[in-house]
């Protein structure tokens, strides 16, 4: 990989639209929602139908979904901690301009790491922008039943290595803004708690 740039030598360059005019133009403000949780957990499941919800209400979201970020930007990761970690890092960035350009951003990630989820989260902090830990909950002898990409069979047997959950560490948020059991809940219920929350926030209004 290049050496890091230096920061000395670079400078942040202003435009003359500001973020307030963003949000006046688009008629919402930015945030982003992190989604983590175990492979199978329920994380681009949720994340498509409240991007759906959110249309609906005539809001601009953008999902950033894992599989999908590792087939373009992130292809050249795998899945060591240190790729991991770069992996999270990259779209921590990614959804910070997104939030900044005014979308409504839903990062699906495992995201096993807290040191990273908060990396992020201290990127949204010092920029200003909402940000909101959603830990999509379920067990992992649940996640291993769904086993929707035959992932967790395969890893089972052996044909992959560093499976998050069976040979590789998850570690379980401490403080999420929110938590979402998804063997309990069905998908509606999963969409209202997140509106309601975001209604909550100021993010999105009633109706
Ligand atoms: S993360 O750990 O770096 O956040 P990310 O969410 O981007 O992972 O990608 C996870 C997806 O990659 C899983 O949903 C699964 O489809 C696939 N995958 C392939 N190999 C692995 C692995 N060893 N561990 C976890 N997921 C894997």
């Amino acid at each position: 990989m290049n050496q890091p740039s230096r920061d000395s030598n670079l400078t942040w360059h202003d435009g003359e639209v500001s973020r307030q005019n963003r949000t006046d133009t688009l008629g919402q403000h930015g945030a982003t929602l992190w989604f983590t949780g175990l492979s199978g957990s329920g994380k681009s499941t949720i994340a498509v139908a409240l991007e759906a919800e959110l249309h609906r209400r005539g809001k601009l979201s953008y999902r950033l979904d894992g599989d999908n970020i590792r087939l373009g930007i992130n292809k050249n990761l795998g899945f060591s901690a240190e790729d991991r970690t770069e992996n999270i890092r990259r779209i921590g960035e990614v959804a910070k301009l997104f939030a900044d350009a005014g979308v409504i951003t839903l990062s699906s990630f495992i995201s096993p790491y807290a040191a990273d989820r908060y990396g992020v989260r201290a990127l949204h902090d010092a920029a200003g922008l909402p940000f909101f830990e959603v830990y999509v909950e379920c067990p992992l002898d649940e996640a291993e039943r769904r086993d929707p990409k035959g992932l967790y069979k395969k890893a089972r047997a052996g044909e992959i290595r560093n499976f998050t959950g069976i040979d590789d560490p998850y570690e379980t948020p401490a403080a999420p803004e929110l938590t979402l059991r998804t063997d309990q809940l069905s998908l509606d219920q999963e969409v209202e708690a997140i509106i309601s929350y975001l209604i909550e926030r100021g993010v999105l209004r009633e109706g």
